[in-house]
């Protein structure tokens, strides 16, 4: 009898807490977050004034919503387990920042490690999940990016499905960010148990860089998304890492063709860069609410490679009603003329053709289209069946 008693119970408790918070990313999220910047150097003072930055520069209006801290908050934990702020960095500690975001109608994300340490050596999660998952809870956090360093001999789904159930048990809607940068194809299990999953290593700040321990520059990581676009939906999305937009290593070129790709990948929107000293071109390309609402589409496909001739692209991606986003790429280094035949996309010549970048319609595809893609740029359109 009390084997049938606690088997119930732990059948009841798998249904009721086996399950992420269903409604909390049904397009990919959208904010900020402070390491691709600041790294290490994070403080509440900065996290303070880039939500405040978020509001004024217009990104708040234009959808993003999270201010995330990324490493390096947490020093240690005390006698019976709980997490230690650090305490000059961030001397208000966690519910008093969480209380300041939303009081300006943003939301609040924290950073911890399913290993016993964070990446930069801070108190990591394992074995602590319930009782970080209650702190979280009551400092009002709405976004948790869980990375995965330290992490042993740990089972990738098991690790991340126990943070699910301790999130979903602490009673708070969280959106459950993965990051095990791609090592187990987290594509082909994470679907049920967080909102997006990082597919590769981490993001740098250059164009097409590579580090020996699997850093990248923003086109070599595009190149590992095509494939994976059938593994992302409303709630479960594939993240190819942070905006490196409007950081020192790329070009207000680059910059704008790194965005644009990323929101025909429909990837989350985590902006990297310092919003409180952002140039007038970086707040335009983060701002742009045309390419944004490709990314924010409800239909919430992924876009996907259709042409590939080494320095030249052409991406797709399915909105809704019918309309169709097309990005062409030059990841070359010299100016690239082209005529697109339609007909040789299988595109009908029924669409309307707006330029998302020059904010500008120019007309159907009824029409073979020429333009020229200068270096490692992109050039944007919507198709649209409607009127424009
Ligand atoms: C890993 C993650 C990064 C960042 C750092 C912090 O490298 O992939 O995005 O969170 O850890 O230490």
């Amino acid at each position: 009898m009390k084997k049938l008693l606690t088997f119930c119970l732990i059948f009841i408790s798998t249904i009721l807490f086996s399950q992420k918070y269903a409604e909390v990313a049904l397009t990919p999220p959208m904010g900020w977050n402070s390491w691709n910047k600041f790294a290490c150097n994070i403080n509440e003072t900065i996290v303070k004034e880039v939500a405040d930055a978020m509001v004024t520069s217009g990104m708040k209006d234009a959808g993003y919503e999270y201010i995330v801290i990324d490493d390096c908050w947490q020093i240690d934990r005390d006698s019976i387990g709980n997490i230690i702020i650090d305490p000059d960095r961030f001397p208000s500690g966690m519910k008093s920042l969480a209380d300041y975001i939303h009081s300006k109608g943003l939301k609040f994300g924290i950073y911890s490690d399913a290993g016993i340490k964070t990446c930069q050596g801070r108190p990591g999660s394992r074995g602590y999940e319930f009782q970080d998952a209650r702190t979280y809870a009551a400092w009002e956090v709405d976004y948790l990016k869980y990375d995965w360093c330290y992490h042993g001999k740990q089972n990738p789904e098991a690790s991340y499905s126990l943070m699910r159930d301790a999130l979903a048990l602490a009673g708070r809607p969280i959106v459950f960010s993965i990051c095990e940068w791609g090592s187990n194809k987290p594509w082909l299990w994470a679907k049920d148990i967080g909102h997006l999953w990082r597919t590769t290593e981490d993001i740098l700040n250059c164009w097409d860089c590579k580090e020996d321990w699997g850093g990248m520059g923003w086109p070599l990581i595009l190149d590992k998304q095509d494939g994976l676009e059938k593994y992302a939906g409303p709630g479960h999305w594939n993240d190819p890492d942070m905006l490196e937009v409007g950081n020192s290593g790329l070009t207000f070129i680059e910059s704008k063709a790194h965005f644009s790709l990323w929101c025909m990948l429909a990837a989350p929107l985590m902006a990297g860069n310092d919003l409180r000293n952002m140039s007038e071109e970086t707040r335009d390309i983060l701002t742009n609410k045309e390419v944004i609402a490709i990314d924010q589409d409800a239909l919430g496909k992924q876009g996907f490679k259709i042409i590939d001739e080494g320095d030249f692209e052409i991406w797709k991606k399915p909105l809704i009603n019918g309309d169709i986003a097309i990005c062409l790429f030059n990841r070359g280094k010299k100016t690239i003329e082209k005529e697109i035949i339609w007909d040789e996309l299988n595109i009908s010549k029924n669409f309307e053709i707006r330029d998302l970048w020059m904010k500008k319609n120019i007309g159907k595809t009824n029409n073979n289209f020429k333009t020229e893609i200068v270096s490692h740029s992109v050039v944007m359109l919507r198709l649209s069946l409607k009127k424009l």
